[in-house]
């Protein structure tokens, strides 16, 4: 699988933050009954690597990746964990040259311009927009897409139901990614069928 492939997957990438290790595999199966299968699994806790895991062996049908990697360090911790893709809040070089031969498709953000053109230049086509709604949101990705024709996005940060729609419409947005699948309440209170039915309407969109 390469990079676009990874975004192709589906419309909506969920962005997870897992603070509670037993909720993991509950909540990537509720999902994956939605009808999404790429989980953003973001390392912003101390379990996100041991969620990767469990969730790689208890729901095969998912394909579980790690987010908010901000190191060549912790790139390889997340490979180490399973994880069959990355993506990243900003490129940097050392990052760039981690990636490039780590075997899984690498999706690095870029919120400007000359950060798209940095990412391309290292070989990376495929980028993350963010944070996508606060730096310009569909207008932004319109104005890239005169000059930088041949790149394409999976904007997030600021997306949710409401606007999800308007993004996946571009022609250079394959995807988007987003935490509203999962409130925070809803994973607190473990309530797995309101996450399926946000994933089931998140998977119908484009
Ligand atoms: C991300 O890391 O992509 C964002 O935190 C997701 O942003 P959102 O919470 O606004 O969806």
């Amino acid at each position: 699988m390469n990079a676009l492939e990874l975004m192709r997957a589906g419309p909506v990438m969920p962005v997870i933050v897992i603070k509670d290790l037993d909720t993991a595999v509950p909540l990537a199966q509720a999902l994956v009954a939605g009808g999404i299968r790429s989980l953003e699994i973001t390392l912003r806790s101390d379990v996100a690597l041991q969620a990767m895991r469990l969730i790689a062996e208890a729901v095969p049908e998912a394909l579980v990746g790690a987010g908010t990697v901000r190191s060549a360090a912790q790139l390889d911790a997340a490979l180490r964990a399973g994880a069959r893709f990355a993506i990243s809040p900003g490129l940097t070089p050392d990052l760039a040259a981690a990636a490039r031969d780590c075997g899984v498709p690498f999706l690095p953000g870029i919120a400007t311009p000359a950060e798209a053109m940095w990412a391309a230049e290292q070989g990376y086509t495929e980028q993350k927009l963010f944070p996508a709604a606060a730096v310009g949101g569909v207008a932004l990705l319109k104005a890239l897409h005169g000059p930088l024709p041949e790149l394409r996005y999976c904007p997030t940060g600021g997306i949710n139901a409401a606007n999800a729609g308007e993004y996946l419409a571009l022609p250079n947005v394959e995807c988007v990614g987003g935490s509203w699948l999962t409130p925070v309440a809803a994973v607190a209170g473990r309530r797995w069928a309101d996450i399926t039915a946000l994933a089931r309407q998140a998977a119908a969109l484009k």
